[in-house]
């Protein structure tokens, strides 16, 4: 396949517009979509902003980043999409809804497109089952923040073919990242290994064991990571994390993998982290410290 010249971003949230800000940075003309109008607004408020930072620390001159803010296009008409080279959905973890995007995208973008899902966790073999090019549908999975995060894991379904596989490993390349592989199954490499760690710092929680902030504080000071999982937890989405494990239990089918009900109950209260202002921590200015979690 000849290079990417454009690219469609279905998901304008914390991935997709991250995602878009790259490829506009990195000279694809970009439609970015989103079925929510706010989600359109904030996304373009964000990748300003977050281009005026690369400007501010030298790494692109502001002439680059005018130049980047100009390649991008806000839609919420999935038809815009139509002429793009490379599509990556990065819409809510959801089968059910992805796949009636996979549908919708087989249908209106041109034959040689390849689509792409930032999935953390759904089979991509099931994503490509619903189109009617399996072998050009595959897993590139981008880190939080896209623009910062230096890895992107690529995941082949069964279909997969060579030549989609090596226009998606030249994209991630185009944008400066390093690529791993991973075969389909369940959480790929990365959220296998990290989904079960945040999940059980919940139970740590939730069975008294000690508090958020010593476990936190415990993982980055002893295990040197530069966050702890629980403050990692309210970064990525408490919804997107609990999508993740619900979708290990499914497919790994080990009951090591089931959700602790303390994340459960944040997900049912509408405490899904730092996107809404309120996760296992309170990041709303002035507002009173959240009680201590429900213990067993
Ligand atoms: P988010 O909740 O910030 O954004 C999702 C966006 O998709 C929302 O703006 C929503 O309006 C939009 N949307 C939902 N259904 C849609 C549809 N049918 N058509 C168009 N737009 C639709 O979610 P986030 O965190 O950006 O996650 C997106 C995907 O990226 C998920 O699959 C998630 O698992 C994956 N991911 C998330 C990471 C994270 O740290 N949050 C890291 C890597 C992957």
């Amino acid at each position: 396949m000849a290079e990417a010249k454009s690219l469609g971003v279905v998901g304008s949230g914390q991935m997709g517009s991250g995602i878009a800000q790259l490829g506009a940075m990195y000279g694809l003309h970009v439609w970015l979509l989103d079925t929510d109008p706010t989600a359109l607004y904030r996304a373009n408020k964000s990748i300003s902003s977050s281009l005026q930072r690369f400007v501010s620390k030298g790494q692109i001159s502001q002439a680059a980043c005018t130049e980047a803010l100009g390649r991008l296009e806000y839609t919420s008409n999935i038809d815009e999409l139509r002429s793009a080279d490379f599509i990556v959905e990065a819409i809510v973890e959801s089968e059910d809804v992805k796949k009636k995007l996979f549908i919708e995208l087989d249908k209106i973008t041109k034959s040689s497109a390849i689509l792409a899902s930032n999935t953390s966790s759904i089979s991509i073999t099931r994503l490509a089952s619903a189109t009617s090019r399996p072998c050009q549908v595959i897993g590139m999975h981008f880190m939080n923040p896209p623009p910062i995060m230096k890895l992107v894991e690529i995941v082949r379904g069964a279909d997969t073919s060579d030549e989609t596989f090596h226009a998606t490993k030249a994209l991630a390349e185009r944008f400066h990242k390093t690529i791993i592989c991973s075969q389909d199954y369940s959480g790929f490499i990365v959220n296998r290994i990290l989904m079960p760690m945040i999940n059980e710092a919940f139970f740590t929680l939730y069975t008294g064991v000690a508090t958020k902030e010593d476990i936190d504080t415990g993982m980055k000071l002893g295990t040197n990571h530069p966050m702890g999982p629980l403050e990692l937890a309210d970064f990525i989405g408490l919804d997107v994390c609990l999508s993740i494990m619900k979708v290990l239990h499914a497919g790994l089918g080990d009951s090591k993998y089931a959700p602790c009900p303390l994340l459960v109950q944040y997900v049912d209260a509408g405490r899904v982290g730092r996107k809404c202002g309120v996760g296992v921590y309170d990041y709303r200015k002035g507002s009173e410290p959240i009680k201590a979690s429900p213990r067993l």
